[in-house]
């Protein structure tokens, strides 16, 4: 198989990087082996290794390496061969089991089966093979899927283990003198019935070179530098209490005390915590050093590799914040830093830097973010359990960071908090005084900021919502004036309509608020059937304005890369993939006959003269895996590979980063997203960002905005959450993406916050636009019509709505959307003036981007 200059080119630049992916969760030091060796090779991800997940996160590369296929390859030589093929006849009796199944669930519930099958993982069979290959060492794959449109489950297959895999790796530790847990999973699995195994490697789902990757870790070329960005733990002591998964409403009742925060502040101890990881090699810290000036936490450590390997250490810095009139958590985190890779014996200063206001709380009460006056606990370790405190920064009085208003509305339960504080200020620490006049001059400009930044503030102010309706002040960033007209640009429009526009029937408008879509299908708009420029691409803005010069802009999946199809040909009509317009994973779920037809007519065929094109995609780590590595010039790398494969098909906005927070252990997307944490969430998903932007023309699409923490009935499930939780966990990475890399576009979510869903609530677009600075371009996540389930509590969303909210783009498209903004333009629902101003943002981004 001879790979394209650009396939070679992305491999190689990731290839040095996948093992700071994956993280070492036990060793006893036999690991990493002297050479390739006789290897008996068990478990379901050893054959069948999965580079990603499923859904539209699932890349079409033109391959993937197996563990199998690489060790063979790098000169080990597979003695379970047998073990093997038994397996593969298991796996197959197991998924006819399964396929019939669900199928017959479909049926009683009256839904196809095709829906009912999306996203549903076929938990682990059990089976008695027996484990009798000869080998120097022993190596156990154990592989978890999970994709878009269901949760995982607590059950053995799925999130447990099962007695199959819980027998056989006792056998195999008791076996082999030498073996390895390798897991290859997207998220948790319960390891407690195997925490007396000595080697446990997390090695996650690494895209195409996934096998590769553990071939090197195995024999010491490469050297597992990763950290977990999310807290394992045994089931039992995960936190409940906010609920999960409910089809109508679910309640966040657990507040800020999410992952970390929780497991922290209550003392609970997790199997392995966050940021934590082994190496192959041994470090220590000293001479931790902490100024606080000029409003920022300045934080120095000299890190020393003390073992015999060359390898990189993550030093994490946290905070504890005091409890005053808001309770807070044990810790959080407020910055890391890693080092080089560092021979035996050689050592490196790292630098953490943090800004005082990043840490201010979210008070609802006084509707601002606030630092309450008493001592910030700096603490320094190598994972979230390990932390000592390096200094205490004191401050003599409250400071209010920034006004605002509560814009997420209400949930219907008052978020639960520990008893008492959880931190206390330690001794023999150095103590640090900052003022509030240096800590304000950090703080981030945004558009609606009122008045100057006031310190000492009381819990009788007015929120900033208050004075800026009481006021009618003028808004330095926005030019907005207090009729919510903005002030007239050269052309004697307001500045935000684009003059052009303002001169276009109600049509051509509407048009441009709506994806592209084929009028003559008035329901079903399948993802890759609307983006008529790429083929297999998931949408693309209106083609129905070409013949007055406006261009449209296509969108493709992630976030494990670019997803399209891999052989198209390209008509006049446009770009047709070949082969089932249902995906192959999807088709096993029709019918026989709806299966055939698929495959036969309804599938494109070339027409005689037609060239068949491919388009080959690199599959790049998971979310999950590219924020374990804790260095953000991988991710930002990650992103150039991506903008580069934009570039060469056509592609103007990725509908990636993913950085949804990993609420709950089980929700059935966590591999698509990065952590439990806002900070590293934002952090990655604006270097990843910046790695697409450098590439002209292409930008891309955070997502889902907000609060999309589970996959049970996501279209019009209720995310019932307090105002501190959305600020501080659920929006904050957002936040920080917008502020750091600005990204060209961002895509709501299906569900619905405290009752109105996101894509409808204007106040969310508020916090977007004018407290964050969001400059591009809103869409909906891809709305389809037959997708709302029956007998929901809560209605799907209405187009008009959307646009009255400000929401620029409903995607995919459809006949009745379109109409839907039409009539409401008629009913006086929808003002024109709205449309234009949503319509101007996609117009000016089309012209940004170039087409
Ligand atoms: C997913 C989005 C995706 C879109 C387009 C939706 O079902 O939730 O993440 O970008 O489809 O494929």
């Amino acid at each position: 198989m001879e790979l394209y200059e650009y396939e070679k080119e992305h491999l190689k630049a990731l290839r040095p990087h996948l093992a700071e992916c994956t993280v070492l969760l036990k060793s006893n030091g036999d690991f990493p082996l002297a050479r390739p060796c006789r290897i008996a090779l068990y478990g379901s991800g050893a054959r069948h290794t999965l580079k990603g997940g499923t859904g539209s996160g699932e890349v079409n590369s033109r391959f993937a390496v197996s563990v199998e296929e690489a060790l063979c390859h790098t000169g080990f030589t597979i003695t379970s061969g047998a073990w093997l093929d038994g397996y593969d006849r298991e796996i197959a009796r197991a998924k006819a089991r399964f396929l019939k199944e669900v199928k017959a669930v479909a049926r009683k519930k009256k839904v196809p089966a095709v829906l009912e099958g999306m996203g549903r993982v076929m938990p682990e069979p059990d089976y008695d093979l027996p484990m009798d290959a000869e080998g120097d060492a022993a190596v156990y794959v154990l592989a978890r899927i999970c994709g878009e449109g269901n949760d995982r489950k607590a059950e053995e297959g799925d999130f447990y283990l099962t007695e199959t895999e819980i027998r056989d790796l006792h056998t195999m530790q008791q076996k082999y003198k030498t073996c390895m847990l390798v897991l290859n999973v997207g998220g948790p699995v319960d390891l407690s019935p195997v925490m007396d195994l000595d080697n446990i490697l997390l090695l996650s789902q690494l895209g195409v070179d996934t096998g590769l990757a553990l071939s090197r870790i195995l024999v010491g070329k490469d050297n597992p530098s990763g950290r977990l960005t999310t807290t394992w733990a045994a089931a039992t002591d995960y936190s409940w209490v906010g609920d999960f998964g409910e089809e109508d409403d679910t309640h966040y009742r657990e507040g800020i005390y999410v992952g970390y925060r929780y497991f922290d502040s209550f003392g609970t101890k997790p199997l392995f915590p966050f940021g934590y990881g082994l190496s192959y090699t041994t470090f220590a810290m000293s001479n931790a050093l902490v100024t606080a000036e000029n409003g920022r936490l300045q934080v120095s450590a000299e890190v020393r590799n003390t073992g015999n390997r060359p390898g990189r250490q993550v030093i994490e810095l946290y905070v504890s914040k005091p409890a005053g009139r808001l309770d807070q958590p044990y810790q959080e985190l407020a910055g890391w830093a890693k080092t080089a890779e560092l021979a035996p014996g050689e050592s490196e200063t790292v630098m953490i830097d943090a800004a005082m206001v990043d840490l201010a709380s979210w008070d609802t009460e006084n509707a601002c973010y606030v630092l309450e006056k008493g001592d910030y606990v700096l603490r320094l370790g190598t994972d979230s359990r390990s932390t000592e405190p390096a200094a205490v920064v004191r401050l003599a009085e409250d400071v209010v960071v920034r006004r605002s208003a509560c814009r997420c509305g209400t949930p219907d339960f008052e978020d639960w908090k520990p008893e008492q504080p959880v931190s206390e200020t330690p001794e023999d620490v150095p103590v640090l005084a900052m003022n509030a006049a240096d800590i304000l001059s950090t703080a981030p400009e945004a558009a609606d900021q009122t008045d100057e930044h006031a310190s000492g503030q009381s819990g009788e102010d007015r929120t900033a919502g208050e004075k800026t309706a009481a006021s009618g002040e003028k808004t330095a960033a926005s030019g907005e004036e207090t009729d919510g007209t903005k002030a007239a640009d050269e052309t004697g429009q307001p500045a935000d309509i684009d003059a052009y526009l303002h001169g276009l029937t109600d049509e051509q408008l509407a048009y441009l608020n709506v994806g592209h879509f084929n009028p003559k299908r008035r329901l079903l708009t399948m993802v890759g059937d609307s983006a008529g420029s790429v083929a297999g691409a998931a949408g693309e803005t209106t083609r129905a304005l070409q013949d007055i010069g406006i261009g449209s802009l296509v969108m493709a999946d992630g976030p494990a890369g670019l997803r399209l199809a891999r052989h198209f040909v390209r008509g006049a009509d446009g770009a047709h993939s070949l082969g089932s317009p249902v995906p192959e994973s999807m088709l096993e779920y029709l019918p026989g006959a709806a299966r055939w037809a698929m495959q036969t007519f309804l599938a494109y065929r070339p027409k005689r003269g037609e060239e068949v094109r491919d388009q080959f995609a690199t599959a790049i780590p998971i979310g999950t895996a590219i924020a374990q590595s804790w260095n953000t010039d991988f991710a930002a790398l990650c992103g150039d590979i991506v903008g580069d494969e934009m570039e060469r098909f056509g592609v103007q906005l990725w509908l990636a980063p993913a950085l949804n927070i990993h609420r709950h252990v089980l929700c059935g997307r966590n591999f698509e997203y990065y952590s439990e944490d806002p900070l590293v969430s934002g952090r990655f998903a604006a270097a990843i960002t910046d790695g697409v932007q450098k590439h002209p023309g292409c930008g891309t699409t955070i997502k889902h905005f907000c609060v999309n923490n589970q996959e049970t009935n996501r279209y019009t499930s209720n995310s019932q959450v307090s105002e501190r939780a959305m600020r501080e966990i659920y929006l904050r990475g957002f936040g920080i993406c917008v502020r750091e890399s600005q990204p060209h576009a961002l895509m709501t979510s299906y569900n619905l916050l405290n009752g109105e869903h996101t894509n409808e609530r204007k106040g969310l677009m508020e916090i977007l636009r004018e407290e964050f600075g969001y400059q591009g371009i809103v869409m909906t996540d891809w709305l389809l019509p037959e997708m709302k389930k029956k007998g929901s509590k809560y209605p799907a969303p209405t187009a008009w709505k959307i646009a009255a909210a400000g929401g620029d783009l409903i995607m995919p498209g459809s006949q009745a959307v379109y109409e839907n903004l039409l009539e409401a333009l008629k009913s006086g629902d929808l003002s024109r003036r709205q449309l234009e101003v949503n319509a101007t943002r996609v117009y000016r981004m089309i012209q940004k981007l170039g087409k």
